[in-house]
């Protein structure tokens, strides 16, 4: 007879109640394809008495997530509290203490902790595995680090938060703005607790710096991630955009170049036809550039019950059937501290400014662009009848340096009216 694979659950919100739920409703499919059964030996939250909507009657408890990790009737630790210390880490540390193997939808431990944690997993003869934590239901973990093995990775990137795509396309299709955007995303209960980690590009930070340390053999470096949230966006500026073709997206990339590891979480302008430009809603999209594979498009739900729930489960199978596989997809002790990009690669830039409408103003501005050896692509005044032109550029390629100068002399012209939006054009 086959040993079951036995889990231990710390978390019973969302995606937990979501993995009890695919557990007990595809146990026989589990069986089959794992050729083992996989069965929950015991679970663990905060509050026992909730109603969850789940059958937990035949389960352990715990009330102290820790202990559920040392259980010896759980083989597999699956950790769905959240959070970046307090008990998700303690318990996922005493897991890996005890040789058991770690599954994981929190980006944000792993983020801070992930080469700590890979490294204790190692030395312990354990696995750490977290396909939800990047893009919910989305395989983009397994992609990278199994399927594109044999790859140089030239690029990633990709749209990892689906609360933040939802406000910029809801801006868009219904001309709301961004407070009123927030609020609707707000309603629909898909803001995180602290919403700073959705609109500030912290949660799809953490996801890009774990993906960078996969493709580029790196330590996880989330406080290299150069951010920037969606906060700034206005309704003027995706009108603009698209009016010029483009859409604009909270985009992570990732590239190895020869100025280093570019890691880049910010609002960015890409075409509007392009896969990127026309993912709406709530959806996530992880591109992969590699080598010999050449570009990989994945679309799906990033977050939710079932989406969530399904990855972790991927990663379950994937133990009950003996897979093993490094945390970042190479031992820990090979990854290599990343050398930081001083500078991003070149790319056109859209700006948006309001210029005096005097003589020469517009010419002060071209002149500001070329004497810091940035050329203009296309250039666009509106009809207005207030005292101020409203004006839009399209540069060619330039540096962010060159750009910073460039504005520096723009503000020294005193032809603007308050500051430029500068936004890079990422090419898709
Ligand atoms: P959630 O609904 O807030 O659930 C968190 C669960 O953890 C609750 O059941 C809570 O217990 C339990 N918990 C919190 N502190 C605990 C403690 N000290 N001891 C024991 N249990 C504790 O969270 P979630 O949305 O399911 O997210 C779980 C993880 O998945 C997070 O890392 C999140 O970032 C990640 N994730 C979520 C999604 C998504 O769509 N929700 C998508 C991708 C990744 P009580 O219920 O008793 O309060
Ligand atoms: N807050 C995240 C999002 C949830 O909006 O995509 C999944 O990580």
């Amino acid at each position: 007879m086959t040993t079951p694979l036995r889990l231990g659950i710390a978390g019973l919100g969302t995606v937990g109640t979501g993995v009890v739920r695919i557990v007990q409703r595809h146990g026989d499919l589990l069986a089959a394809r794992t050729g083992r059964p996989v069965e929950i030996a015991a679970v663990s939250a905060r509050d026992r008495t909730k109603d969850r909507g789940v059958r937990l009657t035949s389960y352990g408890w715990e009330d102290d997530p820790v202990a559920l990790a040392r259980r010896d009737d759980v083989d597999v630790f699956v950790e769905l509290m959240g959070g970046s210390d307090g008990p998700a880490k303690a318990a996922t540390e005493a897991a890996l203490a005890a040789g058991k193997d770690v599954v994981t939808a929190n980006k944000a431990l792993l983020a801070l902790h992930g080469q700590a944690l890979a490294e204790a997993a190692e030395a312990a003869g354990a696995a750490i595995r977290f396909e939800a934590a990047v893009a919910g239901g989305i395989p983009v973990v397994k992609a990278l680090t199994e399927a594109l093995a044999g790859n140089e990775i030239t690029r990633v990137m990709g749209v990892m938060n689906g609360t933040c795509n939802y406000i910029l396309t809801r801006m868009e299709s219904a001309g709301l703005t961004y407070d009123a955007a927030f609020a609707e995303a707000d309603g629909l209960g898909y803001l995180e607790a602290d919403p700073e980690l959705d609109v500030g590009g912290i949660d799809a930070a953490h996801k890009l710096s774990l993906l960078a340390a996969i493709a580029y053999g790196t330590r996880v470096a989330f406080d290299a991630v150069e951010r920037e949230g969606i906060g700034a966006v206005t309704i003027e500026d995706i009108r603009a955009a698209a009016d010029m073709g483009f859409r604009i997206k909270l985009l992570g990339v990732a590239q190895l170049t020869g100025r280093g590891l570019e890691q880049r979480m910010s609002p960015c302008l890409v075409p509007a036809a392009s896969p990127l430009g026309q993912l709406e809603g709530g959806t996530n999209m992880v591109v992969l550039e590699g080598d010999a594979a050449g570009q990989i498009v994945l679309r799906g739900a990033g977050a939710g019950e079932g989406p969530t729930a399904s990855a972790v489960m991927g990663d379950v199978a994937d133990l009950a059937r003996g897979v093993r596989v490094s945390t970042f997809g190479q031992p820990a002790a090979t990854l290599t501290a990343p050398q930081p990009a001083l500078s991003t690669t070149p790319a056109p830039f859209y700006l948006r400014m309001r210029l005096q409408d005097k003589p020469g103003a517009l010419a002060k501005i071209a002149t500001a662009l070329g004497e810091a050896g940035i050329s203009i692509d296309r250039m666009r005044q509106y009809g207005h009848t207030e005292p101020e032109a409203p004006v839009l550029i399209v540069t060619h390629k330039t540096t962010r340096s060159d750009l910073e100068a460039a504005l520096t002399s723009m503000a020294d012209t005193r032809v603007l009216v308050g500051p430029p939006v500068a936004l890079r054009i990422e090419d898709v």
